[in-house]
């Protein structure tokens, strides 16, 4: 495909991805493969062009819960993991995080251990085949619990993660429906995981004001937050992320098709960096928004007029944020710094 953004398509700039779901990524196409290898109907929730049927932030959890249903396998998971590393390193995607939901994965009688054994697959085929190709690509997984299922299922979960630590696996984080609970009541799955040595992130500021940033800010022992775009409304608040340097990773084009900004030019990202506020580009659950993280940089890139090293700025704050050991954090800002 031709490149209509110099600045950021395609490989030609190395790019890294902080904040997306694993059953959010699936791409349509793997989707019908699957729903065909266990004789699923798709009609209720995938259009015939691949889209997906929801309408608001209810029915995307809905719509999220019926795609993760079709994959229930640990090959599911291998190949979800793949194809869309794959994916992304078509365009410079060089590093991901992906979030993993034992809860989702339990739903299909499938155990912590099945995921992990999908997801290592994967992730070793998609290395492999993309080094193969001179592209050499890394990822992690952070677990995550499910906001709307309570604070003792959270407990459930962190004690599982911190019970089989797993060298792929650096993370702990928390998402689903933010209008439920406080941030407050995850405290104890968070202090689990945390004393596992797993670092955090929190989803807040997304569909909940920026006193869900606050309540995460002052109770959770987070580094980063998922989305905290609404922290925007609160200059307090802006100028504790700046201080406290807790990274922001932002979401626009699922923020927009949430119905959190009219439009991308409405985005606050730019008000947060101009504020002095650590953000980073993500995709979230990318067809579901139609979008991607090549599709995150460019088209925030033409929004705000950005020039490459801008663009370049944000994979490198991912890299410095990113849940991941200090050898492998070197190399890969070394090869950003050299690209
Ligand atoms: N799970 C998948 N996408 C999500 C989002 N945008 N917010 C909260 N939970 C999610
Ligand atoms: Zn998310």
């Amino acid at each position: 495909m031709q490149n209509t953004n110099p600045v950021a398509s395609g490989q030609s700039l190395l790019k890294a991805e902080l904040h997306v779901h694993i059953e959010g990524a699936a791409h349509p196409e793997l989707v019908h493969r699957l729903a065909e290898r266990h004789g699923k109907n798709l009609d209720a929730f995938m259009r015939d062009d691949g889209t997906y049927i929801w309408s608001d932030f209810t029915n995307f959890l809905a719509c999220y819960d019926k795609v993760a249903a079709v994959i229930c396998t640990p090959e599911d998971y291998a190949d979800l993991t793949e194809d869309y590393l794959l994916r992304n390193a078509d365009e410079g995607c060089f590093y991901t995080e992906f979030f993993l939901s034992p809860d989702h994965v339990a739903l299909m009688g499938m155990s912590y251990d099945n995921l992990l054994e999908g997801i290592s697959e994967g992730y070793e085929r998609a290395k492999a085949k993309s080094s193969a190709q001179g592209f050499p690509l890394e990822a992690r997984f952070i677990v995550t619990c499910l906001r709307h299922m309570g604070p003792e299922a959270a407990i459930d979960v962190a004690r599982r993660v911190a019970a089989r630590p797993h060298p792929l696996v650096t993370g702990f984080g928390m998402g689903g429906d933010e209008r439920l609970y406080s941030q407050r009541a995850f405290a104890p799955a968070f202090t689990i995981a945390h004393d596992a040595g797993l670092a955090c992130t929190t989803h807040a500021g997304e569909f909940g004001n920026p006193l869900s940033v606050i309540d995460a800010l002052d109770h959770l022992p987070v580094a980063r937050i998922g989305h905290g775009v609404r922290s925007v409304e609160d200059p307090d608040l802006v100028r504790r992320l700046v201080d406290e340097a807790i990274v922001l990773e932002v979401c626009p084009h699922s923020n927009v098709a949430l119905g959190l900004y009219p439009t991308l030019a409405e985005h606050p990202l730019p008000i947060l960096i101009e504020a002095g506020v650590l953000t980073t580009l993500s995709s979230d659950d990318p067809p579901f928004f139609s979008t991607s993280v090549g599709k995150e940089y460019d088209e925030m890139a033409v929004a705000n007029g950005w020039d490459r090293e801008t663009m370049k700025g944000f994979t490198r704050r991912s890299l410095e944020a990113a849940f991941l050991d200090e050898a492998t954090r070197a190399q890969l800002l070394d090869r950003l710094d050299r690209s």
